[in-house]
């Protein structure tokens, strides 16, 4: 990472299931256009995705895999510092720290907390209850000024805010109170139910589109995505599947909507999903194509997570010293 450029972000993202079109024009793509104006520092978080049991070998390749699409992406080491969260030992310290200034009450208030022991109700473990202390040590480690999140991690950001202004209360000011970075992306939709929003753990796979799935994937599942029963391109109310599919258009052409409308105008749905289709296609084949190259080169990616790993411990370590004396550890 170069020189620092003034004020810090902090985002991760979790290395479970492919990274959708949905992670990438809602967050990813953001990031890379954050790198140049701030000081960015981007994680795998994996520690996190341990809240869901997995296969040890499965979790392992796709923690690999994501780390290197997401560098095909546009994140950038040269700017930025990417590292794998379990690979830099102060999260899990700090997490204990925070975790004794956190309240019981607190975390169980998070509404991510009740839907997931709900949907994950034969393995609701610690972990996931404590799940938000993990993620505001992994904030408050690199002392960040904002961190772009989507709406399901606001309530998160909030008690991040909350804990550190107790902490600074009751140590004397050590920590920034980090504010949530507003501009955030596109809100892309299921394609199969475009009230939710795509999710890279909906069982159903035709509701997503992945970042590494094949052109003859992509025309398939535009084709099968749920519009109604108009046919015209224009947006609209109670129109949530076309809506869908013209932000999608948007986002992959820099068309504006009216653009959309004009261009399509005395045309039907089917010839506007096959354009959504071939321009989804035509926007990923850079990143596929940079994937394969990294994806190839495993002495590569090696290098790029251990030195980002060696920064983040260097950096992450002062801010946990700096705690640690504060708390009354003896160093
Ligand atoms: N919990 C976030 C998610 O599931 C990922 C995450 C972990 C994160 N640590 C973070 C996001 C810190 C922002 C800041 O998407």
């Amino acid at each position: 990472m170069s020189q620092r450029k003034g004020k810090t972000i902090f985002s991760a993202v979790q290395p479970s299931g492919d990274i959708t079109i949905g992670n990438y024009f809602g967050a990813v793509k953001n990031w890379t256009q954050l790198q140049s104006d701030f000081n960015c520092i981007f994680a795998l978080a994996d520690l996190h995705a341990l809240t869901i049991r997995k296969d040890a070998e499965e979790f392992k390749q796709k923690t690999l895999e994501a780390y290197a699409l997401l560098l095909a992406c546009g994140i950038d080491l040269k700017k930025s510092l990417f590292f794998i969260q379990s690979q830099v030992n102060t999260h899990c310290q700090l997490a204990w720290m925070l975790a004794c200034h956190t309240g019981f009450g607190e975390l169980a208030r998070m509404t991510q907390f009740k839907d997931k022991s709900n949907s994950h109700s034969g393995n609701v473990n610690c972990g996931l209850f404590s799940y938000p202390v993990l993620m505001l040590s992994d904030i408050l480690l690199y002392r960040a000024d904002f961190v772009p999140v989507g709406q399901d991690q606001k309530q998160h950001l909030e008690l991040t805010r909350t804990v550190t202004e107790r902490f600074n209360f009751l140590y004397g000011p050590t920590f920034t109170v980090p504010e949530p970075y507003i501009k955030s992306g596109a809100k892309i939709k299921s394609l199969k139910d475009p009230t939710k929003k795509m999710s890279k753990s909906d069982p159903d796979l035709n509701s997503r589109i992945e970042l590494l799935d094949s052109p003859d994937e992509i025309v398939n599942k535009v084709k099968r995505a749920v519009t109604d029963s108009e046919s015209h391109v224009k947006y609209g109310a109670n129109k949530d599947g076309l809506n869908n599919l013209m932000t999608i258009y948007s986002c992959t052409t820099g068309k504006t909507f009216d653009e959309i409308e004009k261009e399509f105008d005395g045309k039907g749905y089917g010839e506007f999903k096959s354009a959504v289709a071939e321009a989804l296609i035509e926007h990923l084949a850079p990143i596929q194509n940079r994937f394969s190259e990294i994806i190839k080169d495993k002495g590569y990616i090696e290098k790029c997570y251990k030195d980002s790993a060696e920064e983040a411990l260097n950096i992450s370590n002062e801010t946990l010293n700096e705690v640690k004396k504060k708390i009354g550890f003896i160093l």
